[in-house]
């Protein structure tokens, strides 16, 4: 199926620009900039506590996890949108996408682009009967799961996870490669980012006896803005957590179909379309670890 979407977006993509559907969130955010007279502090300063996690293997698949305790905030849009964009940007990569929310809305918008090279993978064990997610079984996957044919050839491995995670019950987020939380520029949102970003951050007495081993990369993705102002309003709340803000999303009504999984692509092609300057810098940001090789000390814009 995803032959098929490839096919239909290269073919609307070949358009001209002025095609784009009118109310481009993308043409209104370009790149995350601030308004006239603000900026964002450049902080270069290594990494506070945390040391750098250690070298992979390269048969060791890249892991993302969309994560924050708050519901509403886009983490399913988001990784909606990051795997199909890899899997557009990077036909060489081997994508796995695990939904661990019940509802289930993610897995079942992206069942119609499933391949070879594109799998959902659902197993009941990923679940505990009391509700909370099975650390271990998701570890224990990890390390099998696909055969890689050559060195050359990377796994990724998105999991959308359900409002109201903690860094404590599911503490597997702690050893993944990426963790990206959205949020929108609102008071309820980024006092929810704020206690979640808490959490990660505070040496927790259940996680590895209270000592913070390695973190992944945390990067907060601004999304739903009304403006570029939204942007500094996330910085100014955010700021004091040593992790990465990324490329904003403006809010827009095409969002509103994401998960309509009917008969028509249509929806995710223009989805993909109002949110290109997004994927790419997901993709740049997922493909190259060196762009976030160290910890900055205060939030830092990449
Ligand atoms: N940039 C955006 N512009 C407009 N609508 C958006 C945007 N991002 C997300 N939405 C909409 O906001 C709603 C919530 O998004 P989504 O389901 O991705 O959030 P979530 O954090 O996964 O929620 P939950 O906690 O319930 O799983 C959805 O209706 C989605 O279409
Ligand atoms: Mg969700």
């Amino acid at each position: 199926m995803l032959d098929r979407f490839l096919k239909q977006f290269g073919k609307q993509n070949g358009e001209k620009r002025e095609e784009r559907v009118s109310e481009s969130a993308e043409t209104a955010s370009g790149a995350p900039q601030l308004p006239d007279g603000e900026d964002i502090e450049d902080f270069d300063h290594p990494g506070r506590n945390v040391p750098p996690k250690p070298v992979k293997s390269p048969d060791e698949p890249t892991t993302l996890v969309f994560a924050n305790s708050k519901g509403g905030v886009g983490k399913s849009t988001v990784a909606f949108l990051s795997c199909l964009k890899l899997a557009l940007k990077r036909p060489d990569c081997l994508i796995e996408f695990i939904d661990l929310d019940r509802q289930a809305t993610t897995s079942e918008s992206l069942y119609r682009f499933a391949n070879k090279k594109f799998r959902l993978i659902s197993d009941p064990e990923f679940l505990l009967a009391s509700g909370g997610v099975n650390n271990a079984r998701i570890y224990q996957h990890l390390k099998s799961g696909f055969q890689l044919k050559s060195e050359n050839e990377k796994r990724f491995v998105f999991f959308d996870t359900p409002a109201g995670t903690t860094p404590t019950e599911y503490s597997f987020m702690l050893d993944t490669d990426y963790l990206f939380v959205p949020t929108s520029a609102s008071d309820a949102d980024l006092g929810a980012t704020k206690k979640f970003l808490s959490r990660l951050y505070d040496a927790n007495p259940l996680i590895n006896g209270g000592k913070i081993k390695f973190l992944p990369t945390v990067v907060v993705i601004p999304n739903l803005l009304e403006d570029r102002t939204e942007i500094l309003t996330i910085y100014r709340n955010l700021r004091e957590f040593p992790c990465f803000l990324g490329h904003p999303i403006f809010y827009s009504k095409v969002f509103r179909t994401t998960f309509n999984y009917g008969i028509s692509d249509h929806n995710v092609v223009d989805l993909l379309r109002i949110t290109e300057d997004f994927g790419d810098w997901l993709v740049n940001v997922v493909c190259d670890h060196s762009l976030t090789a160290y910890t900055p000390s205060t939030l830092h814009q990449i």
